[in-house]
């Protein structure tokens, strides 16, 4: 039997590579297509009862935020990434969408331990929710643990955190692809790979979170939310 090799994919930056750039610097990630409904079902229930901010880490080229926002009207999005490449697309999407709720994006690093936010006037109140799509696999620990610290510190009371990936559980993968993807991307960066739901348990309890639901998303990812633990006396 002739087999074929799976190709395993990731992208750092958008754009990097692609020729010719975009004309008006929106850029389009692949993936955005096929995950943004999913998400959207995790994560509606939610956002569409709530009014107030919400932050989004790594937001790549920024359709996600862009779509999210055009669908939540009550809440104000802020997208945020490292790279300029990203954060001059998620400028372009803005243009492009004219939302008054989906703000400027914000650099924001989350291998700093005491990262924060930006709102306009400077101050950065309590966040309604934190979204995170793609990113603990395609950086480090630390990175994860920034995220969970930070939410912890940034959340309000009945804020969430949401985070979209690839997961282990228990140690174990869930899916021959997921083991695949892992060594890619270990093998192309050892700080990298894909997390296990236990762990991010273990950094959401530091922080004052609790893992609140688990939604099964297509190709075998998921989307993990997180809020405040409840206190026992
Ligand atoms: C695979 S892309 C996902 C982008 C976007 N969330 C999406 O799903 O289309 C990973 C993103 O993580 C961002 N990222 C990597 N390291 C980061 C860090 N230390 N702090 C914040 N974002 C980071 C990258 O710039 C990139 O936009």
């Amino acid at each position: 039997m002739h087999l074929v090799p799976t190709m395993v994919k990731f992208v750092v930056e958008y754009g990097k590579d692609s020729d010719p750039p975009p004309p008006d610097g929106r850029l389009d990630a692949p993936a955005f297509h096929r995950n943004h409904e999913p998400i959207w079902s995790a994560i509606a229930g939610f956002l569409k009862g709530q009014t107030g901010d919400v932050l989004e880490l790594g937001s790549g080229t920024g359709q996600h935020a862009a779509t999210f926002a055009r669908r939540t009207p009550r809440l104000t999005w802020w997208p945020s990434d490292i790279y300029s490449s990203h954060l001059d697309s998620i400028r372009a999407w803005r243009r492009h969408e004219g939302l008054a709720n989906l703000r400027a994006p914000q650099r924001i690093d989350l291998t700093v331990p005491d990262w924060n936010w930006r709102a306009d006037d400077d101050a950065s109140g309590p966040l309604a929710a934190m979204l995170c799509i793609n990113v603990l696999h395609i950086s480090p620990w630390r990175v994860a643990q920034n995220l969970f610290s930070g939410a912890g510190r940034l959340l309000r009371a009945d804020g969430r955190l949401f985070i979209y990936g690839p997961f282990m559980r228990d140690g174990a993968h869930t899916a021959p692809s997921n083991t695949a993807f892992d060594a890619a991307l270990r093998a192309e960066n050892p700080e990298w790979g894909v997390r296990d739901v236990r762990d991010l348990r273990t950094l959401a309890d530091e922080a004052g979170l609790s893992l609140f639901e688990i939604s099964p998303m297509p190709a075998n990812n998921l989307v993990l939310a997180f809020a405040r633990a409840v206190r026992q006396n």
